[in-house]
């Protein structure tokens, strides 16, 4: 049964099918068919802006605008993240990678792929500060990583509202964030000797990685599950070849390793070791 659906723009079937061709071959992300709506309501406040009549007229202006189209981008993205989500993984960097690190001290180099607004690499830099290691004496360095540069801006300023910092345990709070205070009320953010680890960068994870490190742990989690099977399998392999032997490499926990599972040990629920 086809349901007239009442909108302020005109956005047809061929507007989606662009759209969901353009996202699929720039950023990997497959739109389902049942995302039409959605689209629509993440662009309607751009074109409202922009004073344009239909989502059309904003396919034609994306065509033309490099600026207007990373602002598409970043519209259809979905950023949804939080301090320590799925906290097994932190768990385990905390309980089983840092001991061994602290036995055999060596430079230490972790990634967070698809870090949208900091949350994840924050979390990281939290545990690792608790533990003493981003106090001196050793070589360390979180990158993260995002295609959105709206979530980047935000992530780089690392400024969260205090009900977020609900999410995060005590200690870890006590040691790695400070509370805000004046024109500061109300928000929370990570000290300075906590940020000054954490490098963000805009990468496409489709493109090519502008580094050639081997990582002690990459995070890639809640990215993939937006990707093709081929693309997830593609991701996981580069992955691989970016981990030092002993490295682990953690993913959300509704996503699948694959045939790279094979090569991998797997320690904790969607945490994996090169062995
Ligand atoms: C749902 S968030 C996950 C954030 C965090 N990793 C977590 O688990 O809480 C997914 C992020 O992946 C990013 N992303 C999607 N496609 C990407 C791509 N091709 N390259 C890099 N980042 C991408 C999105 O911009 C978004 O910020």
């Amino acid at each position: 049964m086809n349901i007239a659906v009442e909108r302020e723009f005109d956005f047809s079937r061929q507007d989606f099918a662009f759209i969901r061709e353009m996202m699929l071959r720039e950023t990997g992300i497959s739109l389902g068919d049942g995302k039409m709506t959605m689209v629509y309501g993440r662009l309607c406040r751009r074109i409202r802006e922009l004073e344009l009549n239909s989502v059309g007229q904003y396919l034609q202006m994306i065509g033309e605008s490099a600026v207007e189209r990373e602002k598409f981008v970043n519209a259809l993205t979905t950023n949804r993240t939080q301090f320590f989500r799925e906290s097994h993984h932190f768990e385990y960097l905390q309980h089983k990678l840092i001991p061994e690190w602290k036995r055999r001290p060596k430079p230490i180099r972790i990634w967070s792929a698809g870090c949208s607004t900091g949350e994840e690499p924050y979390t990281i830099a939290s545990v690792l500060k608790y533990e003493g290691l981003l106090d001196g004496g050793w070589d360390i360095s979180i990158l993260a990583t995002d295609l959105d540069t709206q979530v980047l801006s935000k992530a780089k300023k690392g400024e969260y509202p205090i009900t977020d910092s609900r999410g995060i345990p005590e200690p870890f709070l006590k040691s790695a964030f400070v509370r805000g205070r004046g024109s500061h009320e109300g928000v929370f953010k990570a000290k300075a000797e906590v940020q000054h680890f954490i490098r963000f960068q805009q990468l496409n994870l489709l493109h090519e990685w502008p580094f050639k490190t081997q990582f002690d742990v990459i995070f890639c989690r809640n990215v993939m599950i937006y990707f093709q099977r081929d693309t997830q399998q593609t991701l996981l392999c580069r992955y691989y070849s970016h981990l030092r032997t002993g490295g682990a490499l953690f993913i959300g926990h509704s996503e699948s390793i694959g045939e790279v599972g094979s090569k991998l040990t797997n320690v904790c629920h969607t945490g994996f070791i090169k062995p």
